[in-house]
């Protein structure tokens, strides 16, 4: 059967990630993709740079702006990063010439994931990013197909790996944080700038992913209140320690009854008793965990970030892809659910977890 030729933009952790998987289960892909996944092209910036696989077989592309204008190219495979610039021109103009677009990168889809889920609708296409949100987990295909029978009330949980690792390193070993951080950095779970991930802004664009599938809510990134770890000090983790408790970064998304029904959505540090499931969760692991009026509590858990799990999440696409699948988990809102700016949702007091 015909290969589904695919185009991929970004050879860094996740990009040469995706090249390995591709190569390593190659038959395997193919049984249940149907067909094969037929790596056409690549590109990134410096062609020189060793990525640890063999490129050499591959065509090379200078400017993955290239890749829009392919007739024989499928799929194009976003792995550059950045909300705008050259991520989004591409994601553009892949669905504008016909193509299915493939991408890891939440913050471009927490920002413009609404305008290219209506492109890609009226294009025909299919736009895929299960590995924006929790890494290897399969989340977005857990909430928008296995949940898609229930009433979500509550989304929650780790969502971003580098925090996860730095804090429970620190409450492992007592080290310095800019000392983890830099550990976080080098074994590829970082964004290109580590201020999104400690400050809580990465885990504040999958939350609002996270819910705007989970909610059929409009997808409100500007509305999630936002605080990260970067205050969160080795002190602050040994007393709570001594009172039973860790702290961890956690999203929550959740609807709000006490007036007309509208959207909370916070990410910030929280304590977390030793016994709760959340708190055994440590590393670069991440966790899910969503409330549904029939199937009850679901906890979805697994590596959050690194090359291998975020390439899983990436060829899974392909391979639905590969399967005829066309469309975005979300598109327009199926109801109009307000999200509740920052500054109102503060005087929560929330349920407990
Ligand atoms: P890296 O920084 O490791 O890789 C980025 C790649 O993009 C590099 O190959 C780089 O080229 C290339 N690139 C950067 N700018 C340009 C440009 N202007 N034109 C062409 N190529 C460019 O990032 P990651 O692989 O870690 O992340 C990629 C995406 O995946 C991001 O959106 C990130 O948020 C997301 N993601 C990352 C995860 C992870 O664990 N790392 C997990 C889940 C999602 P060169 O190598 O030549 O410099
Ligand atoms: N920087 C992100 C994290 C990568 O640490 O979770 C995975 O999305």
């Amino acid at each position: 059967s015909e290969p589904l030729n695919i185009a991929l933009a970004g050879l860094g952790t996740v990009g040469s990630g995706v090249v390995r998987l591709i190569e390593t289960n190659a038959d395997l892909i193919a049984r249940r993709a149907r067909r094969p996944i037929r790596i056409a092209a690549v590109s990134a910036r410096d062609r020189t740079k060793d990525r640890g696989v063999d490129l050499s077989r591959y065509q090379w592309l200078d400017d993955p702006a290239e890749m829009a204008l392919r007739p024989d190219i499928d799929v194009v495979v976003e792995m550059v990063g950045g909300s705008d610039g050259p991520a989004l021109a591409l994601a553009r103009n892949a669905i504008a010439g016909g193509k299915a677009l493939v991408t890891a990168n939440k913050a471009m889809i927490a920002h413009h994931g609404l305008e290219l889920a209506a492109a890609a609708e009226n294009a025909g296409v299919a736009l895929k990013f299960e590995a924006a949100v929790a890494g290897g987990i399969p989340v977005i295909k857990g909430l928008s197909e296995g949940a898609a029978a229930n009433a979500i009330e509550r989304v929650y949980g780790i969502l971003n790996g580098t925090c996860n690792y730095i804090l429970t390193t620190m409450e492992a070993s007592g080290r310095d944080f800019a000392d983890v951080l830099a550990d976080a950095q080098r074994l590829g779970y970082a964004e290109a700038d580590p201020t999104f991930d400690v400050e809580g802004v990465d885990a504040a664009h999958k939350l609002s992913i996270l819910a705007a599938i989970a909610f059929g809510a409009r997808l409100r990134f500007d509305a999630v209140e936002t605080t990260g770890i970067t205050g969160v000090l080795a002190a602050d983790i040994a007393q709570a320690r001594a009172l039973g408790y860790v702290i961890r970064l956690i999203g929550t998304a959740e609807i709000d009854h006490t007036d007309n029904a509208a959207l909370f959505q916070r990410v910030r540090p929280h304590l977390v008793p030793c016994d709760h499931p959340l708190a055994s969760v440590d590393g670069a692991t991440n966790a899910v965990v969503a409330e549904g009026n029939f199937m009850g509590r679901l906890l979805f858990q697994g590596a959050g970030a690194g090359d291998g799990p975020t390439a899983s999440a990436v060829v899974a696409d392909l391979i639905d892809i590969a399967r005829g699948e066309k469309g975005a988990a979300f598109s327009m809102p199926s109801h109009e659910l307000e999200a509740l700016p920052p500054a109102q949702s503060g005087h929560r007091t929330g349920r407990a977890y």
